[in-house]
């Protein structure tokens, strides 16, 4: 049953995916249109501004901050979505994001209303813990010009941090070390610090989505039966099998994008198909294992018959091992 809603869901998910490749590339363009198009603004304070997302879905703006600064609104009809700022300052900073949600596309539009004093260059755009679940993070260090000098300073000591990639509306993103940093910004001889940053590493168990379907799980001798064994989003991994006449039978591998599917495709099926089958995925790479069974009955025509044929067959293999 909950394989079944998975299954459900995920072709769902699929035929969503489709629909927005389909949709959003109508003529293999850009998804998301945004009015005016610029990656980039720069406005004066207490001025006013306005974008449009326009998508083929429902589509809706990300803010750079949690909650949702005085002068900033939002407004979403449908697949479009109007961010409009009013008599702007420089909090109003910072990456905003349209988002598409069916097709999971999304565009940035990066506003920066320069503050006059260097009180006005970092931005609070939220706490200064980062949270971070691999092993590359963000230190949200967003300034309100994107024309000043930033660097990035590991504490104690404000040793400075090389090889991290800057962006004046989103910050310092690259390997974090568990520790505390702190940026800096330059404007000529000008120099101001930011607020400390504390990094965290978050161990989030990953795991590894096996789903084992079969086409049906009772039928009658002479059906097609297959069992798919899918690993979703995966790296390297093994599989292997149990099932009654996993001897004579090879399963198969297939590599589909996004998941890794083995699977037994048995034309004709007979009563000595009945029977559990079991799929075992080791990943390669870290030491994971997932294992999954079905059962599978398949009907005889002649049902003592075929059944005694079954369990003498079953007898000596026993005897022969
Ligand atoms: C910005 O919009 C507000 C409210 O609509 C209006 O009162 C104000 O004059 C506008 N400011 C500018 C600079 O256009
Ligand atoms: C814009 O903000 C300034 C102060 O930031 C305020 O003095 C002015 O009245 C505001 N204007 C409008 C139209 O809200
Ligand atoms: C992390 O720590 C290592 C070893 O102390 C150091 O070489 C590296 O520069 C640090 N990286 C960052 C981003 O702080
Ligand atoms: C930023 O640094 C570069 C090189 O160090 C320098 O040439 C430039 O003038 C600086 N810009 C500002 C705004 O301080
Ligand atoms: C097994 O996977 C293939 C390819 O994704 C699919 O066409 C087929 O319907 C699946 N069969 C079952 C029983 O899930
Ligand atoms: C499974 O077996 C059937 C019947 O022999 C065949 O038509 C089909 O192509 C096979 N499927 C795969 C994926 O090998
Ligand atoms: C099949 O799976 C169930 C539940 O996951 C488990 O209790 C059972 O032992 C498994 N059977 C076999 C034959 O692996």
């Amino acid at each position: 049953m909950m394989a079944s809603i998975r299954r459900w869901k995920r072709s769902l998910n699929l035929l969503n995916l489709l629909l927005g490749v389909l949709l959003v590339y109508p003529e293999g363009g850009v998804a998301l249109e945004l009015l005016p198009s610029a990656s980039e603004v720069l406005l004066n304070s207490n001025s006013n501004f306005t974008v449009v997302c326009s998508g083929w879905s429902r589509v809706t703006w990300r803010l750079p901050q949690d909650h949702q600064l005085n002068g900033v609104f939002v407004d979403s009809q449908g697949s479009s979505s109007l961010l409009k700022f009013v008599n702007v300052t420089w909090r109003n900073s910072g990456r905003y994001t349209c988002e598409e949600e069916a097709s999971t596309q999304s565009r940035d539009i990066n506003v920066f209303i320069p503050g006059q004093d260097p009180d006005e260059w970092f931005v609070p755009v939220g706490p200064g813990v980062v949270m971070k679940e691999a092993e590359e993070g963000t230190i949200p260090c967003v300034v309100s010009d994107p024309r000043l000098n930033v660097s990035l300073l590991e504490r104690p000591g404000r040793m400075p941090v090389d090889g991290l990639t800057y962006e004046p509306g989103r910050g310092f993103t690259g390997r974090l070390n568990d520790t505390s940093y702190m940026c800096s910004a330059a404007r000529g001889a000008e120099e101001r610090q930011s607020q400390v940053y504390y990094v965290f590493s978050v161990i989030v168990p990953e795991v590894m989505e096996v789903d084992l379907s079969v086409s049906s799980s009772v039928l009658k001798q002479g059906e097609v039966l297959t069992v798919n064994c899918t690993v979703k989003d995966t790296h390297m991994v093994f599989f292997s099998w149990d099932f009654p006449r996993r001897q004579e039978i090879e399963p198969l591998t297939d590599f589909l994008p996004n998941r890794i599917r083995s699977f037994v495709n048995i034309t004709a099926a007979t009563v000595a198909d009945s029977g559990v089958y079991v799929c075992t995925v080791q990943e390669t790479k870290e030491d994971r294992k997932v294992e999954k069974n079905i059962t599978v009955t398949v009907l005889g025509w002649y049902t003592t018959d075929t059944q005694q044929t079954h369990n003498t067959d079953t007898q000596q293999k026993h005897n022969r091992q």
